[in-house]
């Protein structure tokens, strides 16, 4: 039998030693008897990145597929020989496909996979109203799919921290998206979260024991959903609240798990079948039962 070295996957970005991806994109491989691996690949600096990037044109390079992750997803932009539409008025990119001459295509699977998992939940969106915290990565990716919706949410509150960031987010992502039922607030009184339909945590803020909860939870209700974006700890500090006011609680595993599986997609170009999706599934939960 002649030896065949396996295809490289993986996840670039720093930290990513945390990164439940591994998991998942191995159980895949495994369960479709694949000769592939996924690694992980942490860089340092920019630096490190441009000459990464550099090596995954050489053609022995054995990498075909990659995810990117924080602080790297625009910056590979420069990087890229194409673009999907999508990834492009996002102005964020999360999937690397590489092929075999070497070419890289880049797409965004964060914000579809954020739709899948509201969709697999049947939760509808249309005529909505949406409170968003933060308005880093994760806020940018929700927020444009959020917009590009033929049917999407009647308005978007965001509140974030630093108001500046939120405003550059609004304003990057409004030159090639419609952001006209996006509406910055000062505090997060401004959220209306009483009012609202949805409410996302975006932040990091719940990750930690120590965090706190960033909003005042009299105003969490039974008739919203409360999704937050972080996935360890299984349940925030905010989801309990939001459990405690028997308001529709989900956390983030959902849209990684979704996310994963359409980068999957455009690596393999080949759906992933029922039996594969609840393989990957069972890894993540499995990974993520203990915290
Ligand atoms: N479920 C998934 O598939 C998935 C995918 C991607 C990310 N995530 C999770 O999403 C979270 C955010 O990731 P990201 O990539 O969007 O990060 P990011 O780009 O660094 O953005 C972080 C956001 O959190 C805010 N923030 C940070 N610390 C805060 C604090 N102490 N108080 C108030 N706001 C604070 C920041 O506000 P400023 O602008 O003021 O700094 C910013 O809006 C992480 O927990 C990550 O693990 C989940």
């Amino acid at each position: 039998m002649v030896y065949e070295p396996p295809a490289i996957y993986g996840i670039i970005g720093n930290p990513v030693a945390h990164s439940l991806s591994p998991v998942m994109h191995n159980a895949a491989f495994k369960a479709l008897k694949v000769n592939a691996v996924y690694k992980l690949f942490p860089l340092a600096d920019r630096q490190e990145l441009k000459l990464f990037m550099e090596d995954l044109k050489e053609a022995d390079n054995p990498i075909f597929g990659l995810n990117v992750t924080v602080p790297y997803k625009e910056d590979v932009l420069q990087y890229l020989d194409s673009i999907d539409p999508l990834a492009d008025k996002m102005g964020a990119v999360n999937t690397l496909v590489i092929d075999h001459q070497r070419k890289i295509h880049g797409f965004n699977t964060d914000g579809p996979g954020f739709l899948s998992h509201l969709a697999d939940i049947n939760f509808d969106l249309s005529g909505k109203r949406v409170a968003i915290l933060g308005a880093g990565g994760t806020a940018r990716a929700i927020i444009s799919v959020l917009c590009m919706l033929p049917q999407g949410p009647k308005s978007i509150t965001l509140y974030n921290r630093s108001r500046a960031n939120a405003q550059a987010l609004v304003e990057e992502v409004g030159k090639k998206i419609k952001t006209g039922i996006v509406t910055i607030v000062d505090d997060i009184q401004g959220l209306n979260i009483e009012l609202a339909d949805l409410l996302i945590n975006t932040t990091n803020v719940g990750m930690k024991e120590s965090d706190p909860l960033l909003i005042d939870p009299g105003f969490l209700h039974k008739d919203m959903l409360v999704y937050d974006v972080i996935y360890m700890p299984r349940e925030t500090k905010l989801l309990a609240q939001a459990r405690l006011k028997k308001a529709r609680t989900v956390n983030g595993l959902g849209m990684l798990f979704f996310q994963g599986v359409l980068a999957f997609w455009h690596w393999s170009d080949v759906e992933l079948d029922e039996r594969v999706k609840k393989v990957m599934r069972k890894s993540l939960e499995e990974v993520n039962h203990g915290s």
